[in-house]
């Protein structure tokens, strides 16, 4: 009552999070987002811009990216040289892909917007550099930014979404070339959706070599989060994954 969210979410925080983590990350997510914008004028957390870092997209690569609206991540990746490829299952998200890079005059030669479902995308085998699978979430790392949300979002919506988040990561795996890099991000801190996934990802594609993100992630799992008390960001997690170069060891 104090905080103003329901039971749930209090008993999910204090759990996963631990007692005085999981209640700080709720009373920060109460407190007005801070506005960060990029050098292009792009207004973007900085916690995503550190995941764009963490795709370390080169100048000519091939990136995907596999839920790209509103292009957030696949414009900066766009900018850093690459040749970007963003896709989005709902055309009218898509659309807002388009609109962003058309204002931050990024040309359609260095991004193509794609309506698909990713778990099917029209791409073949191991065609990209890089790929990033920035997932739709259950969002409880950016309540602060969606005060709302916290009354809409369930338990199961988080189990449902950890299924979608798998079979995103099974087809995007495919669509990295050996030595590329997969990229796995969201805007939430459940475990069903953080390092089950990495646990998942161990088992289901050991081949795939988990990098640990640099600072200010913080270690978990094999991958790395941010609680948004620590640097005033949104709350995420993050894997990256290399997967090894053809006659590598
Ligand atoms: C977290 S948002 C992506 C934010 C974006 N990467 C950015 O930085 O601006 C997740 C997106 O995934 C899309 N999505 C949901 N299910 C999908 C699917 N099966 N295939 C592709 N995109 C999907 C949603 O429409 C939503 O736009």
């Amino acid at each position: 009552v104090r905080l103003s969210y329901p039971d749930w979410i209090v008993d999910w925080a204090r759990q996963e999070l631990g007692d005085a983590d999981g209640i700080e990350a709720l009373a920060a997510m109460n407190q007005a987002a801070t506005v960060t914008r990029r050098a292009d004028g792009y207004v973007q957390d900085r916690a995503s811009q550190w995941v764009t870092v963490a795709v370390g997209a080169q100048p000519g690569e091939r990136v995907l990216d596999l839920c790209a609206a509103p292009g957030g991540k696949a414009t900066a990746l766009a900018e850093a040289g690459a040749h970007v490829t963003a896709v989005d299952r709902r055309p009218h998200r898509a659309a807002t892909v388009q609109e962003n890079a058309r204002t931050l005059g990024v040309p359609p030669s260095d991004l193509a917007v794609v309506v698909a479902d990713g778990r099917a995308a029209p791409f073949g085998p191991e065609t990209f550099d890089r790929v990033l699978v920035d997932a739709p979430c259950s969002g409880l790392g950016v309540l602060r930014r969606r005060p709302d949300a916290r009354w809409r979002v369930t338990p199961t919506d988080v189990t449902e979404l950890a299924d979608l988040q798998q079979a995103l990561l099974t087809a995007a795996a495919a669509l990295v070339r050996p030595g590329g890099r997969l990229v796995y991000s969201v805007c939430t801190l459940t475990e069903p959706e953080t390092t089950d996934i990495d646990t998942w990802l161990a088992d289901a594609l050991p081949d795939l070599e988990a990098v640990a993100p640099p600072e200010p992630w913080q270690p978990r799992g094999r991958g790395g989060w941010l609680l948004p008390q620590w640097e005033g960001t949104d709350g995420m997690y993050l894997l990256m994954l290399d997967r090894p170069a053809e006659g590598a060891p």
